[in-house]
This record gives structure tokens, sequence and C-alpha cells, in this order.
């Protein structure tokens, strides 16, 4: 585990590591990153001592078709750990966020390597971000994030959020392809999404829908107005 009071991107750090071979389960916690980075590249605001940010090396054996699910199960994880620190469950908005009510109280960016011969899996980094001690947010984010203490008013030990996470990642990984349809269901439980109308984003188009549940990748089933 490396601990590190500042850093660009723990992710970014991971996979520097990875590919001079550091084994399954290399971790990296930072106090600070200074381009914490989301999905669909965006930014991950990652003051300084406010934030959990986290990332996990993994190497499974399996081929990358067969890891589709495995950033759903990573968000059945961390909600799992923010639980067992704060006494209540975040929702799951699909693929991967944490939210309370609307609000985003964390994000999963999750990153998989190929061998380029092979076309095997060489590794995965799940990188987590989870707002834990601000009181408030930047005018920008202000409508759309949360944090554990806005949410349970607690204090948040961050250590034994870490330490939960690392442990339900632990959990997570022996899971990965024996258990994959508890704990999908567990998802599907958990999950926000299911029931409510979305916008599909897909190569530059835009489509409304209605999301029913989740399939056996974890892929969201939608309706489209037309009943397909
Ligand atoms: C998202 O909201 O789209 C995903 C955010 C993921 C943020 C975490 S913080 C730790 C790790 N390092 C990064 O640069 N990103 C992830």
């Amino acid at each position: 585990l490396h601990v590190m009071d500042s850093v660009d991107s723990t992710n970014n750090y991971l996979k520097a590591l990875a590919a001079q071979g550091a084994p399954d389960g290399t971790s990296a916690i930072a106090d600070r990153q200074t381009a914490g980075r989301g999905r669909r590249g965006r930014s991950f605001f990652s003051p300084e001592g406010q934030g959990l940010y986290l990332s996990v090396l993994l190497r499974p054996q399996a081929h990358p078709d067969q890891l589709m699910h495995l950033t759903a199960m990573s968000a059945v994880a961390a909600s799992r750990a923010v639980a067992s620190v704060c006494g209540r469950r975040p929702g799951i908005k699909w693929t991967n966020d944490l939210v309370f009510g609307t609000r985003k109280l964390a994000g999963i960016l999750t990153e998989l390597s190929v061998v380029a011969e092979t076309m095997e899996t060489d590794y995965v980094v799940v990188g987590i971000g989870v707002n834990c001690t601000q009181s408030a947010f930047p005018e920008e984010l202000r409508e759309i994030a949360t944090s554990i203490r806005m949410e349970c008013g607690a204090p948040v030990d961050r250590c034994a959020l870490a330490a939960a996470l690392l442990r339900e990642f632990a959990r997570m990984e022996d899971a990965l392809m024996t258990q994959r349809s508890e704990w999908l269901q567990e998802f599907a439980e958990n999950c926000v999404t299911i029931g409510s109308d979305v916008r599909i984003l897909r190569a530059g188009t835009e489509r409304a829908a209605h999301a029913d549940g989740i399939g056996p990748e974890a892929e969201l089933l939608v309706t489209y107005p037309d009943g397909t």
C-alpha cells in the first residue's frame, strides 16, 4: 500500500507501477490529487485532506470480454464499504457513481490494460474518490455533490473507510468469476437509475429512454419511447 501526501492521480501512479510488474493487490492512496481523473475525460475534484482517493491494481485471470461486470461489482463493494463506516448505504447511479439522493458522493474510474499480442488482460486499475469531510463545495459542484459529513453528520474516519474499501475490493476480486449474479442482484437492488427516465449518450447522439433493469453483463436495460 503506497500512501502519499500528493500525486497527480492514484490511477496514473498505479498504472506506472503495473507497467513495471507490480503484483495484484498493490494499492495507492493520496491525501490530495493534482490531476484527479473521472470518466469521459472529466476531472475529479480532489482537495487535500477532504476526500479519500484510492486505487487498487488487479490482475484477474480473465479475458477482457469476461470483465464487463467488474465496474458494477466495484460499485457494490464501494457502497458496502461506505455503509460500514457511516451507517447509511449510498445508492448506485449506473454504472458506478455512489449517490445520496440526487447528489454524488463518490466516483469510480476503472481502467483496463490489454496485452496487444495476445489480447489477454494485463491489469485493471480500479480508482475510487469519496467526498468525506467537506461541509461545502465550490459553486460549480454545489448542487450536484455531497460528502459523508454532509449526509451522516458524524466525523469521518478516512483510515477506517480506506480499510473497508480495500477489504471489499479484495472480496470483490474473489467473487469476480464465481458470484457474478449474486453481486449484480445486489447492484440492481441498490441502483437508483432503474425505474427512472434516462438519456442515452452514444457517438454524439442523445436518446430518451426508460431504465428497466440490469443485464447479465451489468448493462443497463432500457425501453425507448417507440417500445423497443
Ligand atoms: C468519475 O466520477 O467519473 C470517476 C472519478 C474517479 C476518481 C478516482 S480518485 C482516485 C482515482 N484516481 C483518479 O485520478 N481517479 C480515481
